[in-house]
């Protein structure tokens, strides 16, 4: 039996979230099994659509990738590997942007988004981003891509693209399927639970950082704005309960009826201290794991260089057939 292919990606922007943990990266380490094979990128490319400082983003690429493997990304079974050293993915974003269409982008809604919140550097990259992002799905001929909700749009744009020029030049990219979780695909912020919970926000008080200390954890929690009702159920509008819920059954394994039933007759400070305590169970092996793996940096980057290789390997089949196809080979 052919094995599925799984690619994803995630930029090194800032320190995961728990939203980043368990809308994405919790399926990565999950996904990994014998009838599957994983490529999982630190996508720095993407990170350049907002202004860098040259050694921070290398320290934090590298960083990213330490934190990949100690959320359980074993690199001796799925290559990891650091976007810009595969230049198969600048190579595949050329063509690809040929094959897309003004409108399709002008669609996007994180696009509306990222140019309100940068609004002095509304660049083309930014524009041009999920083109880049459907190059690294299609150049490994990906069949699953595990991705918070946020990212469907874009996986949806891939799928867009690879069905066109399959169209246009004959079989040549697999059509890729978002992986969204049921529960904790769009987890929310502490402090504003209508909004995403993001890596970027400016306010650390709305997400729990994956490097956060227990206490710190705790206090986040116990601060998240929930309402007045009092009442612990899942509700439509109740943005601030439905997220506590959803965190607790994404770390418990429990479905929403038996989370809501666990705490029939309690308070929001009982769900909030449950919370605070499955998040800490689930992520302090990752914090213990990251220090030793940070401490052995040159393990890391030999690490970073193989899984690169490994990657560019599959890659650069799919350039070859692609440039052969458009006529550039
Ligand atoms: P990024 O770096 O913003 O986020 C990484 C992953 O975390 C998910 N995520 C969330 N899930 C649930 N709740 C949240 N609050 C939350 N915030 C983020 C994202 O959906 C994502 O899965 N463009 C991508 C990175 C990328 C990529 C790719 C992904 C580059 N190339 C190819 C898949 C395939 C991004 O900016 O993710």
């Amino acid at each position: 039996m052919e094995k599925k292919i799984i690619l994803s990606g995630i930029q090194p922007s800032g320190i995961p979230t728990l939203g980043n943990y368990v809308g994405a990266l919790r399926n990565w380490k999950l996904l990994q099994s014998e009838d599957k094979f994983c490529y999982y990128c630190v996508a720095n490319m993407h990170a350049l659509t907002v202004r860098q400082n040259a050694d921070e983003l290398r320290e934090r690429s590298l960083g990213m990738a330490a934190l990949l493997i100690a959320c359980g990304i074993d690199p001796s079974i799925s290559p990891l590997f650091i976007q810009s050293d595969v230049v198969q993915h600048a190579q595949l974003n050329w063509v690809l942007a040929c094959n897309t269409y003004m409108g399709e982008l002008n669609r996007m809604t994180q696009f509306k988004d990222k140019s309100a919140k940068h609004s002095d550097n509304i660049n083309a990259g930014l524009f041009t981003y999920p083109v880049l992002m459907a190059g690294d799905i299609l150049l490994y001929q990906a069949d699953l891509v595990p991705v918070g909700n946020d990212q469907k749009q874009h996986v949806e744009l891939a799928r867009n693209i690879a069905i066109r020029f399959n169209n246009a030049y004959g079989e040549t990219f697999k059509v890729p399927e978002p992986y969204i979780p049921k529960l904790g695909g769009r987890v929310m912020s502490l402090t504003e639970p209508e909004k995403k919970m993001s890596k970027s926000d400016p306010n650390p008080n709305s997400y729990i950082s994956i490097l956060d200390e227990p206490s710190v954890i705790t206090k986040k929690l116990k601060r998240a704005v929930t309402d007045s009702e009092g009442r612990i159920a899942y509700g439509e509008g109740r943005f601030g309960v439905n997220n506590l819920l959803s965190i607790y059954c994404a770390m418990t394994g429990k479905n929403m009826d038996e989370a809501v039933n666990s705490f029939d007759g309690c308070g929001y400070g009982v769900l909030k201290t449950a919370v605070a305590d499955a998040v800490i169970e689930e992520i302090q092996p990752v914090q213990e794991k990251y220090k030793y793996i940070l401490a052995n940096r040159g393990d890391l980057e030999s690490v970073i260089r193989d899984g690169a290789e490994r990657a560019a390997e599959a890659a650069e089949k799919t350039i070859d057939l692609v440039y052969k196809k458009v006529g550039l080979r």
